[in-house]
């Protein structure tokens, strides 16, 4: 396996120009002060520290007296036969390569004592790391990175990333020493399940802005990017079994204009991008409600068979799929078979919630016979916790989705009680769409104020009534876009949230506090400003 370098950001933006201005000015000015001739360049080559990793590892040693030094002859050499370490290693190379200018040549690994550079071993790890963690070795002459499997050992390049100075993230060849502070770091998540969502269909997101923000999530251990497809105000995935969703119904979004879709094509190479980066995608098709859409598209899902106009707005719960008609199965087996073929990943999300245009007894009928389609389709469902209803079936392995605002609820400890998985995603903690604060001028406030310190500060393990550590799969930062339109806007809202939702999907709680966290997120900055993701700067954060 080969990896593209990681996806470059397109477009130059104002305000991050304006503020890198500013930053390099102000550097200009101190230095004349002190009486120094100095060229700056916007962030300094400051070292890392061991302790400064988000999300913060299971262990960490520092050796404080150790540092590695990565030079011009330095290479990157991978475990012998195996493409996932070769994958990785290019990975890793591609994005050294980008800010040091080193040829960073990558080669199998010699047998033996692992030689200077980095490697990528799939042997010798501790066994704490199980599948997806790593154990990374810094000393004077060498960084090692041992795990299982090729998620573990790409776990551990993005620990290393941040083990580097910021300047590492420069998309431009910039002066060193790139050094890496020394010690040992032995690192698992705590849950499988650590996700993002990005609501493609309110406001339509472009493939190449989804690359960037699935590099963006993948720096910090993120290993699900769930897809909302589907939505009133659009359809964002083009099926030949029924053209007009995508050509129709994707023809607009929120407040008018054109929207989009994705090809099968594009949605495949979405994928492909994703799992080079070891994420996996979760498609999801909202039905019955959040359907308008569908509806407009095809005249027959409607019970009076008569299509409604598209919908440009942000009402919801107003849409839902005919429940009684078969023709709304057919419907749904054709989309769910169509779309589980192009998702190589386990789970088909559908929706279910706010279906306030149908009755209880008609969402469960529908929940009934679409949950054995998924599992028809080989896939396992996945859906809003409203599906925890006692009246729908539990189907097996199914993961219900909590979006609600307390911290306790019957439609989830029910479905749970029956054998369902939860994924944590509690609207006033871990959704990105959620404004800061009263003067944040993207998002909604009808879940409340989620300042960084609110999304932080809460434990996945224990934080619903009847919901046991052991059925949390694990937690999910959701964005919906009713009023987030471009890529600034998402890196606004998502950073720094996401990485506070990822630590709690990785960390142990043994590492658990707040002000840990704010001066290691401050350590997060620079880098963010390197990379040109122009974030919130939460007074709660002790920024540089
Ligand atoms: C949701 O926010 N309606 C899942």
């Amino acid at each position: 396996m080969s990896l593209p370098a990681p996806s470059g950001s397109a477009r130059p933006h104002p305000s991050r120009l304006r503020s890198t201005a500013t930053r390099l000015a102000s550097v200009v000015l101190l230095a004349a002060g002190a009486g120094l001739v100095t060229v700056s360049t916007a962030a300094p080559a400051t070292a890392a520290s061991m302790s400064d990793v988000v999300p913060a590892p299971a262990s960490v040693r520092p050796d404080s007296g150790t540092t590695y030094t990565l030079g011009p002859d330095a290479r990157v050499l991978t475990e012998p036969g195996s493409a996932p370490a070769a994958g990785v290693g290019a990975y890793l190379a591609g994005i050294l390569r980008r800010s040091t200018g080193y040829a960073l040549p990558v080669a199998p690994a010699p047998s033996g004592t692992p030689a200077s550079g980095v490697s990528l071993l799939l042997t010798g790890a501790d066994p704490s790391v199980g599948d997806q963690g790593y154990q990374l070795d810094v000393t004077a002459s060498a960084v090692v990175i041992r795990a299982r499997t090729g998620a573990g050992l790409f776990n551990g390049v993005q620990t290393l990333r941040q083990l580097l100075p910021p300047r590492i993230e420069s998309a431009t060849v910039g002066p060193g020493p790139w050094t890496v502070p020394g010690g040992r770091i032995v690192d698992h998540p705590r849950f499988g399940y650590r996700g993002a969502m990005l609501d493609v269909a309110r406001h339509f997101h472009p493939a190449g802005t989804v690359k960037r923000y699935i590099d963006r999530i993948a720096l910090y251990k993120i290993n699900y990017l769930h897809l909302h497809l589907s939505d009133d105000q659009g359809w964002r995935i083009a099926l030949d079994a029924r053209p007009r969703l995508a050509a129709y119904g994707g023809s607009t979004q929120v407040g008018g204009g054109s929207g989009g879709y994705y090809t099968k094509a594009e949605y495949q190479d979405l994928v492909a991008y994703a799992a080079q980066r070891y994420v996996t995608i979760v498609p999801e098709i909202d039905m019955p409600g959040h359907t308008n859409a569908a509806l407009a598209s095809y005249a027959e899902l409607n019970c009076d068979g008569v299509a409604p106009p598209l919908y440009t707005g942000t009402d919801v719960g107003f849409s839902s799929l005919c429940t009684s008609k078969e023709s709304t199965y057919t419907f749904v087996k054709d989309v769910l078979t169509e779309l589980a073929a192009i998702t190589p990943g386990p789970y088909l999300h559908i929706g279910g919630d706010e279906a306030h245009a149908t009755s209880p007894a008609q969402y469960a009928a529908f929940v009934n016979r679409v949950q054995p389609m998924v599992a028809g389709a080989g896939k396992t469902v996945m859906g809003w916790h409203q599906i925890g209803a006692a009246a729908v079936d539990h189907s097996p392995g199914r993961v219900a989705q909590y979006w609600g605002t307390t911290t306790s609820d019957s439609q989830v400890s029910t479905a749970v009680s029956r054998g369902a998985k939860v994924v944590l995603s509690p609207a006033n903690r871990a959704y990105l769409d959620m404004k800061y604060t009263s003067s944040t001028t993207l998002g909604q406030d009808w879940a409340g104020y989620v300042e960084v310190r609110t999304a932080y500060d809460w434990n996945p393990g224990s934080y619903l009534r009847g919901v046991p550590s052991s059925a949390v799969l694990g937690v999910e930062a959701p964005l919906w876009t009713e009023t987030i339109v471009t890529e600034d806007d998402i890196e606004y809202m998502a950073f720094p949230r996401l990485p506070a939702i990822a630590e709690l999907g990785w960390s142990p709680w043994s590492t658990h506090g707040w002000d840990a966290f704010r001066r290691r997120l401050a350590a997060q900055g620079p880098r963010w400003d390197v990379m040109g993701i122009g974030f919130y700067r939460s007074p709660q954060v002790p920024w540089a």
